[in-house]
């Protein structure tokens, strides 16, 4: 998890990318498979376009409890979801990854799960989530679960029986420690590890006599993956569901699977964080070399079943060649999609950072697909970060045509489409995150992303719910930010999705083209092609500053064929294209989507 808020769990990332200017030349690497055909279903595969769903699609990311009420409890739930698939559909969603929906004491919103094969009550039942992975099926989407490796609840029956004794058959679930003498004969925790979200990450229980180990709250005790015992059970637990038919995973925490087996204190790097901690390196923490074997066993397993299931990994990794052993380098045998958050979560609207990365992603990765995110349930929303309060649709819209337009899969949050915003509480009475509770005022939670999705003005719940007592509240903005309202202004930023999505799923350049960089040394706007194997040619352009720009692109010297541009989507004002040698005049964070045509 990672956040640009002063968040104690930033130090998961190591911001040490550089993000150096390279004028490289054609990115002649950015091929694409012979002869890819449009398509309308990102599920079909034809001769002509043998690649996975996957590599295509765009998941949508779904908050289970924000999402969509269908009992009046002011809970989202999973027959939510499935009231609300025609709208998905009609979005263009290839699937939809929801966060824990299994049994659960919600004290960190379901990633404390006391249960891998069911699901929590307040979401439904095992026959809820049946009908809705079947009625997804019916409208071509795959549905995505959220598996939780790292920890489980201190609720889990394992962990119950485990801290019963050191005796006991699951004790060994967990990483326990005898911890230290202090100097008045207490027992201290054996080193200096501190949890990602506030204090010390080791927890003494009086029964046993130990401490045990939580990189999260201490409610989240952390498996231990050296035991084979867990990796046994956790890969059931998995099967459980892929038999069911889930189409793959997003893995949470998963680079924290282990950690350093000698328990050495971690490297401090001065100062506190938010929650007050010092600020540690995570050497011994995070991303061991371990990992890797448990993630190739988990990909041979996935990769046994028909229909090209899929891993997703919450990867938060410093600079792009560090993605790359995460999809196991040149073997491609680890995770499909380790998540690219690099820039995204950023909040740095830089034409020449965008650039550099997508040239990265492109070349350090040994041909891997990329996954571009930018909005998640743990972050403020790029409506926020990227916005400059006064551009902020126009910005949007930059941001979803980088997204949806980019050689990657594309990763939406739900209310992203329609321009949510965060919506941080204003008083700590209010806040529902622990950690904002703990860390107020400087750290105040991840609430405001997690708010009700804003469907329509049927009620004041924004039709998220028919109970006014929502389980967080929703925002009054949801009067004129909602899906109804924008469904019916075709130049909404919602509908802006729509037509980049559909652009994407029926355009073979954007589809599944390589991309040639244009216009490399301007450092206030973006600008690359998408090439089909026939040469076909769509451009793309991203004003990237307050301020007019004008661009001449060189296609014929960058090896592009045709003489016309032909505006096919452009915001916030029409774009008058012309022919290529003429200039284009962008408007302020103008975003620009062309045909290059030829014509006699
Ligand atoms: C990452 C999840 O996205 C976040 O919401 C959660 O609190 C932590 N992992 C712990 O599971």
């Amino acid at each position: 998890m990672h956040t640009t808020r002063t968040r104690s769990t930033a130090s998961l990332r190591k911001l040490g990318r550089t993000l150096l200017y390279v004028g490289s030349c054609l990115l002649a690497g950015w091929t694409c498979a012979a002869g890819d055909a449009p398509r309308s279903d990102a599920r079909v595969h034809t001769a002509a376009n043998p690649d996975p769903w996957w590599k295509h699609a765009v998941i949508y990311e779904i908050y289970p409890r924000s999402f969509q009420d269908s009992n009046g409890d002011g809970i989202g739930d999973l027959n939510g979801i499935t009231q609300r698939l025609d709208y998905l559909q009609a979005l263009g969603v290839d699937a939809i990854w929801i966060a824990p929906m299994y049994p659960s004491p919600q004290v960190d919103f379901g990633y404390d799960i006391s249960d891998y094969q069911n699901v929590d009550p307040q979401y439904g039942s095992l026959a809820d989530f049946d009908h809705l992975v079947a009625q997804a099926g019916k409208r071509h989407i795959r549905v995505l679960l959220d598996m939780v490796l790292n920890h489980t609840s201190d609720q889990h029956p394992w962990f119950l029986e485990a801290a019963r004794s050191r005796d006991s058959a699951r004790h060994d679930f967990y990483c326990w420690n005898d911890g230290k003498p202090g100097p008045a004969g207490q027992r201290l925790p054996p080193n200096n590890w501190v949890s990602l979200f506030g204090g010390s990450a080791w927890q003494y229980l009086p029964a046993v006599g130990q401490f045990y180990y939580h990189m999260f709250y201490r409610q989240q005790p952390d498996l231990n993956w050296r035991n084979p015992q867990v990796e046994r059970a956790m890969f059931a637990a998995m099967r459980f569901w892929l038999d069911r038919g889930v189409a793959g995973f997003r893995l949470d925490a998963i680079t924290t699977l282990f950690e350093d087996a000698k328990l050495r204190d971690e490297p401090a790097l001065g100062g506190r964080n938010a929650q007050g901690d010092p600020i540690l390196s995570d050497l011994y923490t995070n991303n061991l070399p371990e990992v890797h074997g448990v993630i190739r066993r988990m990909r041979a397993m996935i990769d046994e079943y028909p229909g090209e299931r899929v891993l997703i990994g919450e990867t938060y990794v410093p600079k792009t060649a560090d993605l790359d052993p995460w999809y196991g380098g040149a073997l491609h045998n680890e995770l499909q999609l380790p998540m690219d958050t690099l820039v995204g979560l950023g909040s740095k609207l830089d034409a020449s950072s965008f650039r550099q990365h997508l040239i990265e992603a492109a070349t350090q990765l040994h041909d891997s697909r990329p996954l571009l995110v930018f909005d998640n349930h743990d972050n403020i929303r790029s409506w926020d970060r990227f916005g400059d309060g006064v551009h902020n649709d126009a910005i949007a819209r930059i941001v979803a045509a980088l997204l949806l337009t980019s050689r990657a899969t594309a990763l939406l949050y739900q209310g992203e489409e329609i321009g949510q915003r965060t919506a941080t509480p204003t008083r700590v009475e209010d806040v529902r995150d622990p950690i904002g509770i703990t860390g107020w005022p400087k750290e105040k939670g991840r609430d405001g992303e997690r708010t009700p999705m804003q469907w329509d003005t049927s009620n004041a719940q924004a039709g998220f719910s028919t109970n006014p007592k929502t389980w967080l509240p929703v925002p009054p903005d949801y009067r004129t930010v909602n899906v109804q309202t924008e469904s019916a202004d075709p130049q909404s930023l919602l509908n802006w999705h729509r037509r980049l999505i559909a652009l994407r799923r029926s355009n073979s350049a954007l589809h599944s083209g390589r991309t040639v960089m244009l216009d490399q040394t301007n450092a206030r706007v973006l600008t690359y092609a998408r090439v089909d194997a026939h040469g076909g040619t769509i451009i793309v352009s991203l004003n990237m500053s307050p301020r007019p720009q004008t661009i001449t692109l060189d296609a014929p010297a960058a090896g592009l064929s045709g003489t016309h541009y032909r505006t096919l989507l452009s915001s916030p004002e029409a774009i008058i294209a012309a022919a290529v040698s003429q200039p284009i005049a962008l408007p302020a964070f103008g975003a620009w989507v062309a045909a290059l045509d030829s014509r006699q």
